[in-house]
């Protein structure tokens, strides 16, 4: 059957052809990114994923019917042409991988006609973010998409091979599931054969890849669809990517070393940028108290100090109130920044942390001429504040922070402000990666709304065995045998051993606050599952697209994903979450009770 294409073979991709092939014939499909029309001479740039090249139609040489193709060329009109390379007529334009070349049409078809697109499909033009996603497949023309794209594909590809090799076994678990308590609300599909029940999308394969820990298939993994109703942000979408994987017979190191090999290869592959191993590894309660956040970036320095001992006894009220009601007084400081942050800006950075909830922020400026400005110096007698000084290591020229209040919020805060002074001066080296292992999570993390505890991790993890004395008598301070990666003060992935003991496992739901009958209502299966000869064993997950983010230098994940969600969870593409037609909900036998929009 003959189609547009017959007796057509594309011989060349637009983008790959150089000065080497000058006098070849060449066929060459793609969609016109540009036409200049000069009268007798048609330049356009043809675009395929590989680039751009220019073809020139020139009305002395070519037929009429050729030459009509050429002159009526509007921007993304598809079209193919026949012809020769040859060198660039005009000026070269060595910004261009093809800039030394032109390709003079002997024949050409028009493939297809394109209306006037409603965003520019170039690079750096600069569009509405709701265009660009409601038109995403023009937006994915976009040689920066397409490369990201390519890029998030060879990201994937370095995994799977490196995973494979060293002897990872690819499993594919269910997408129609039950609930599983990774903390986020779950996304239910109705059952039309079991009018009433539901399916849950997972929010992680967990449960299987411990299941087939069980079953003895000792190394999984797969790149896993995960799907979690919670609030999108920058770092989030409703359904995302992991890199799942399990281990039996394994201690954290043997996960780790997995892990950040894997992380090691993509870098090499994909940047060609050398990740030094074994990574370096830090408690969490460490990552709080000099970072105060568990996710730190450690790009830069800036680390929080405790000043409870300067703060004791100093004179200033503030500081005193918080410390006699149990509370502290962290700091940080910015080097040489006295100069460069005015009043504004102090007010500013005041505000700021109240957005933490700390009370306020107590600040000094050490002028370089020795001078000082300070909301609370005042209130200090000189030698106890160059005590404080002292400890803040200050020089002339730093600035000096400080937040007196409960040590979560003071850190928190604190934490906050680093990353805000480490952007706003500058102090961020965007060229350099920063891997780190943070370990010794608690176990649980209480609640106050619900008035109990919830696992920090997951109910599966294992306490560390040094704490399980503890896990009854004072729960709050049992660590967890997890861990977590962190690329440039973004988590990438988190992972425990697992508990592999049904009695231990009881323990834990005990300590969640499930009775015997309700732990095994929902966990039943896997609590059988257990007495059936369970191996130690552990794991980890990452976010193939908050990797892929980092990598492409982007800060949202639309910008890595091909057809992403916005803030409200929906499609402006293909306008999901969308009605559904009356019988389909009949079938299900499901009465909606919603106002109509
Ligand atoms: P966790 O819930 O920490 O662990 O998820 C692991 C990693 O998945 C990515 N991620 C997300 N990425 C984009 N959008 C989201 N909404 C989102 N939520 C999570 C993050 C995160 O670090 N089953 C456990 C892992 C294990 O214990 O083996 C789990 O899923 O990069």
């Amino acid at each position: 059957m003959a189609t547009v294409l017959t007796g057509w073979k594309r011989t060349h991709m637009c983008g790959v052809i150089t000065e080497k092939m000058i006098g070849s014939e060449v066929c060459l499909m793609g969609w016109v990114q540009r036409e200049r029309n000069l009268g007798s001479l048609v330049f356009v740039d043809l675009r395929d994923r590989e680039g751009v090249v220019q073809v020139v139609f020139n009305q002395e040489i070519n037929d009429a019917g050729t030459f009509a193709v050429g002159a009526g060329l509007s921007r993304e009109f598809v079209l193919a042409v026949r012809g020769t390379v040859a060198a660039r007529s005009g000026a070269i334009n060595d910004k261009l991988p093809t800039g030394r070349i032109e390709v003079n049409v002997a024949e050409a078809r028009l493939i297809n006609r394109a209306e006037t697109p409603p965003i520019y499909i170039e690079d750096g033009a600069d569009e509405a973010e709701a265009v660009r996603l409601k038109y995403r497949y023009l937006d994915l023309r976009r040689p920066s998409m397409q490369r990201t794209m390519r890029m998030r594909a060879r990201v994937l590809s370095a995994i799977r091979r490196h995973m494979e090799e060293q002897g990872f076994v690819d499993v594919e678990t269910p997408i129609l599931t039950k609930s599983t308590p990774e903390g986020a609300r779950d996304f239910l599909v109705p059952s039309r054969i079991h009018p009433g029940g539901f399916y849950a999308l997972p929010q992680s394969p967990q449960i299987y890849k411990q299941l087939l820990m069980l079953a003895g298939f000792d190394k999984y993994y797969q790149v896993a669809r995960c799907f979690r109703d919670e609030d999108n942000r920058a770092d989030r979408q409703p359904e995302f990517t992991q890199v799942d994987l399990e281990m039996s017979f394994v201690e954290p190191e043997d996960v780790q070393r997995v892990v950040e090999g894997t992380f090691a290869q993509v870098f090499q592959d994909v940047l060609g940028v050398d990740i030094p191993l074994p990574l370096p590894c830090i408690t969490w309660r460490d990552a709080m108290d000099q970072y105060g956040s568990d996710k730190p970036d450690t790009r830069f320095d800036m680390r929080i100090v405790c000043v409870d001992g300067e703060a004791k006894g100093c004179g200033f009220k503030v500081f005193e109130d918080t410390l006699a009601a149990g509370g502290t007084v962290r700091g940080i400081r910015a080097v040489g920044a006295a100069g460069s942050l005015p009043r504004k800006e102090i007010d500013a950075l005041g505000e700021f942390v109240k957005t933490y909830r700390a009370r306020g922020l107590a600040w000094a400026l050490l002028d370089a001429d020795g001078s000082v400005r300070s909301s609370f110096a005042k209130n200090l007698a000189p030698e106890r504040f160059a005590a404080l000084c002292e400890r803040m290591e200050a020089k002339p020229g730093d600035a000096l922070f400080f937040i007196a209040d409960s040590p979560t919020v003071a850190l928190t805060a604190l934490g906050q402000l680093r990353l805000r002074l480490g952007r706003q001066l500058g102090l961020i080296d965007t060229n350099r990666y920063d891997l780190l292992w943070i370990t010794e999570f608690p176990l649980l993390e209480w609640n106050e709304e619900a008035q109990r505890y919830h696992a920090m991790h997951h109910p599966f993890t294992s306490p560390m065995a040094e704490d399980l004395e503890r896990m009854e008598t004072v729960p709050g301070s049992v660590r967890a045998n997890a861990y977590d990666l962190v690329l440039n003060g973004v988590e990438m992935g988190s992972g425990s051993i697992r508990i592999h003991d049904s009695v231990l496992q009881e323990r834990m739901f005990a300590l969640l606050g499930f009775t015997h009958e309700q732990a095994w209502s929902r966990f039943g299966f896997l609590l059988e599952a257990f007495q059936y000869g369970t191996p130690p064993h552990g794991g980890f997950a990452y976010g193939v697209d908050r990797l892929v983010m980092v990598l492409a230098g982007r800060d949202n994940l639309r910008e890595v994903l091909a057809f992403p969600k916005v803030q409200n969870a929906s499609c402006l593409m293909m306008e999901t979450p969308s009605t559904v037609a009356e019988d389909q909900l009949e079938m299900l036998k499901i009465k909606l009770d919603v106002e109509e929009a």
